[in-house]
């Protein structure tokens, strides 16, 4: 009696835990705290909560870390990340990003085996907020003469807190997505003198502020560093106040003149492949002639997605750091005209979302993958990986792995590291076509361009390993 009564009391459990429906409601910072942490124990296998640090004001920047393997990157696994509510007054994506993680924990535990394959092959990181500070205002926020709430200009909460003790009412802040280094400038100049063009380093004047941004926000210094710490291939930062996925490059090469000029970057065509990733899969954002639009342009007639520039354009934006500082491929989605919409219509947000929030997940496994190792079969971290006719290279990961992301089509690609290359042709496709190189040996094909003699790889080889780990020691 007493065995059969502690089954049905752990069946009840059971039963409990895999059904808890999630609540279409709002998550303020105290409610956020609890759901993240409740669903990390409801799923403790693949889910677990860590903060990148605090808000002005205290409240943590807290991620979901979803993978099979916590706490650890898997060699030859890629990592995403999504983070919603930069702009705190901006709340719908970070609402879908707490039913998104429940939503995961549900379907994972009911062994869907699409979302069983999507956590098993990928290391997710989601940060349903960047701006906790901002939403607390916002939400608190009774603007004093007819709401309206719908207008461009509704910005209570929109920036994060001044964190040098100056007044802050709200609409006066830093704007966390004008507050990044400003590396758009810097790569225009290096087109045209072959200068790097990936991980470009953050200028100087930047960390104190300059004529260009505010000094960074302490948000913004710790996604930065969060950014440059993992090896993410993909993400999506979430906004409001249109509805259209939007992509590199923000800034026109001849700003402040023609400030809205589609401005490709090299991966141009991508971006495209992303954004629309995102924007078909999505209920309405594609939705030509059936989607009232937000404002004058009806992006629904454009496939829902513009190039960040030809928009307008911006500087110190998020997705053209994580471009050009990283190795990750970032795009920025708006998802409701209403940046605050009443809480009865967060479930068709999240109908209209789930989809699409998936088939981008899912795209972290498209273009080529694959390993770079020398010939004890070490993997090399920091080669460069670099793809002829796309001025943007990619580098591996700590084991050697890297990624790739192209559209489907066959390509020559070089790896290199410290004097070595080895050049290759690859399938790109929708499944990464994998395209491991072996490096420190003589290639199997003689290097295009110089024909060094022996020593001379060698010699460069022990001056970049010496490099490397000085640089290595001198990272934060
Ligand atoms: C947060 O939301 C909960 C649930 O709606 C509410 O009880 C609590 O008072 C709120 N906290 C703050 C600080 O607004
Ligand atoms: C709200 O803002 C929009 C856009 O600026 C404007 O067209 C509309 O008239 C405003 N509505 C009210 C009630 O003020
Ligand atoms: C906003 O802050 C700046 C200084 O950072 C100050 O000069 C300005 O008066 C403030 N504006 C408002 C509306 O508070
Ligand atoms: C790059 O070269 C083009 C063509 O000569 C020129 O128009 C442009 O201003 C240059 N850009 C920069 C940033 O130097
Ligand atoms: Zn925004």
């Amino acid at each position: 009696m007493a065995f059969t009564s502690v089954l049905t009391v752990v069946g009840l459990l059971f039963v409990a835990v895999v059904t808890a429906n999630i609540d279409y409601v709002y998550h303020n910072y105290t409610e956020l705290t609890r759901v993240l942490g409740e669903t990390a124990l409801q799923c403790p296998g693949i889910m677990q909560v860590y903060t990148v640090g605090t808000s002005v004001q205290g409240r943590e920047l807290w991620v979901m870390e979803i993978s099979d393997n916590l706490g650890d990157h898997e060699p030859g696994e890629p990592e995403f990340k999504y983070v919603g509510n930069m702009h705190g007054n901006e709340v719908v994506g970070r609402e879908i990003l707490v039913y998104l993680i429940q939503y995961i924990c549900q379907q994972y535990q009911a062994g869907d085996s699409r979302i069983r394959s999507l956590v098993h092959e990928t290391r997710i990181h989601i940060m349903p907020s960047m701006n906790p500070d901002g939403f607390e205002y916002a939400e608190a926020y009774t603007p004093p003469t007819n709401p309206n709430e719908t207008d461009w200009t509704y910005l209570a909460g929109r920036y994060s807190f001044f964190d040098n003790g100056e007044r802050y009412d709200g609409f006066n802040g830093t704007d966390l997505n004008r507050n990044f280094p400003e590396l758009n400038t810097l790569v225009y100049r290096y087109e045209n003198t072959s200068g790097p063009n990936h991980h470009l380093s953050v200028p100087d004047d930047f960390w104190t502020g300059n004529t260009v941004s505010l000094a960074p926000a302490p948000e913004t210094k710790l996604v930065m560093d969060w950014i440059l710490r993992y090896p993410f291939v993909l993400s999506a930062n979430l906004h409001g106040g249109e509805v259209l996925a939007n992509y590199p490059y923000d800034l026109s090469r001849t700003y402040p003149n023609n400030p809205t000029a589609y401005t490709r970057c090299p991966d141009d065509e991508v971006f495209r492949e992303l954004s629309k990733a995102y924007s078909l899969a999505h209920g309405t954002m594609a939705k030509c002639g059936v989607t009232q639009p937000c404002y004058t342009d009806d992006f629904a007639c454009q496939d829902g997605i513009t190039n960040g520039a030809a928009w307008y354009s911006t500087t110190g934006c998020m997705q053209d750091f994580n471009y050009l500082a990283s190795n990750c491929f970032e795009i920025t989605l708006e998802l409701s005209c209403n940046k605050f919409p009443p809480e009865a219509e967060l479930v068709q947000f999240w109908e209209d979302n789930r989809e699409a929030l998936l088939q981008y997940m899912e795209k972290v496994h498209s273009g080529i993958k694959g390993f770079v190792r020398d010939t004890n079969n070490n993997g090399i971290a920091d080669a460069v990986i670099s793809v002829r006719g796309i001025n943007h290279d990619v580098t591996t990961a700590r084991d050697g792995d890297y990624w790739r992301l192209l559209v489907p089509g066959t390509y020559r690609v070089t790896a290199s590291w410290g004097g070595w290359t080895q050049e290759k042709t690859c399938t790109a496709a929708n499944r990464a076509g994998v395209c491991d190189f072996v490096l420190g040996a003589p290639p199997t094909q003689p290097p295009s361009t110089s024909a060094a003699s022996p020593a001379m790889p060698l010699m460069w080889s022990s001056v970049l390993a010496i490099a490397a780990l000085v640089f290595s020691w001198l990272r934060p």
